[in-house]
């Protein structure tokens, strides 16, 4: 076992255990350009409680950090408080090696840790305003549903005044300081974006109304610990800010312009869009997809209010990226948008009208019909791409107004 990593003390009596992922650049579909953390932690408490695990190869991260501070087996709580395997795929392990007293998770956690892990009857459910005596501390839970799944919960330990939060408040950054203050806002701003964006859009309903739940608990809070990224301890009041307005996605100037093209001619169009829209003072940015991942386009769709896309018709269907964007964007469920669509084609031009009934799929008020171009588009075309532009934002306008 890898035994140079250390624990870092966070408080009086707990330290981060966890583990920092310095390559990962794909989390199921997400781009992680700066890495993660997989955050774990350990309270010394008379009743010694390690809160989540890490990602399976990071194992001996783990041990090796537990270790520095006490030896594994004297742990006697495990308190896993989201059953996604990047926190508890090597669960089952370290409740061999540990063998703790007890293993708690909210009621699905237990299930969802039984149908992926086959771990369930060694687990504690616990639900909602249960407390749990670590006997000179405290701990009581928070169930969180479907944020972001069935099993989330806090963990909430009174004496420190820390709230554990799982991949709530987190983000994809691997850091080599572990408070929010030891870092660069505008870096954990951005991150911090970006992973509400791709994960946590789909559950804003549920987000404000965890937020309202919470503040009426008044529970004092020192320290935000989450499952990835940063601690907060100086810029709490700004995270849960941000995640309200990022939660409510009200209306705002600001449109995206998604293409990709084959030839040309959809990059043309979008261009013409570009300058409509700049006519109507909107606030935009064009993302082509040879340049743009999906993941970039779901946090740029988190700070605006329109999406105007564009495809080239190619074997009678929209061109595959545009495809695969449209997919994870349906799945992520903005609201209060509206949009349009462009395309170009040859001999057929069903990549119009199928990206019209994505987008009202999606529940995207559709400005027009759009604009299809055969081939190369004319100056008619361009002068209709431009009206386009011109039509959706000032369409926006009306709606913030
Ligand atoms: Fe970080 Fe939902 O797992």
């Amino acid at each position: 076992m890898n035994s140079i990593a250390k624990a870092i003390k966070i408080s009086d009596k707990v330290y981060w255990v966890g583990a920092v992922d310095w390559t990962i650049r794909d989390f199921h579909g997400y781009r992680t350009s700066r890495g993660t953390t997989y955050n774990a932690y350990l309270i010394m408490a008379d009743k010694i409680t390690l809160i989540d695990t890490v990602k399976a190869p990071f194992r001996d991260e783990l041990l090796s950090r537990i270790s520095s501070v006490v030896n594994p087996s004297e742990i006697d709580y495990i308190v896993s408080n989201h059953a996604e395997m990047d926190h508890s795929g090597c669960l089952p392990q370290i409740i061999d090696i540990v063998k703790p007293e007890k293993v708690f998770a909210s009621t699905m956690g237990q299930k969802n840790l039984e149908a992926q892990l086959g771990i369930g009857s060694r687990i504690t459910p616990v639900k909602t305003g249960d407390s749990l005596s670590l006997g000179n501390m405290n701990l009581s839970f928070i169930e969180t549903k479907m944020l972001h799944w069935p099993d989330s919960m806090f963990t909430y330990l009174k004496e420190e005044q820390i709230l554990f939060s799982q991949d709530a408040f987190g983000m994809h950054l691997a850091v080599d300081k572990l408070f929010d203050d030891e870092n660069v806002w505008d870096v954990l701003e951005e991150e911090g974006e970006k992973y509400f964006g791709n994960i946590l859009m789909p559950y804003s309903n549920l987000i404000i109304k965890l937020l309202d739940d919470v503040g009426k608990m008044n529970l004092p809070i020192k320290l935000v610990a989450t499952d990835h990224g940063p601690i907060w301890r100086t810029h709490i009041g700004k995270i849960l800010e941000l995640y309200r307005k990022w939660s409510e996605h009200k209306p705002v100037p600001r449109a995206i312009v998604v293409y990709d093209t084959m030839w040309n001619s959809t990059a043309i169009m979008a261009n013409a869009v570009g300058e409509g829209l700049r006519e109507t003072g909107v606030e935009f940015k064009i993302l082509p997809l040879s340049v743009s991942h999906r993941s970039d386009v779901a946090t740029e769709i988190l700070k605006s209010s329109a999406i105007i896309v564009g495809s080239p018709t190619m074997n009678n269907n929209i061109f595959p990226t545009i495809a695969d964007v449209l997919t994870y964007l349906k799945g992520l469920r903005p609201s209060n948008m509206i949009g349009a669509s462009f395309s170009s084609y040859g001999w057929s031009g069903e990549s119009l009208p199928q990206m019209n009934e994505y987008l009202k799929s999606m529940n995207v008020e559709l400005a027009s019909e759009g604009v299809r171009a055969k081939y190369v588009p004319s100056e008619t075309d361009l002068k209709a791409c431009f009206e386009l532009g011109k039509l959706v934002g000032d369409k926006l306008r009306a709606k913030i107004q």
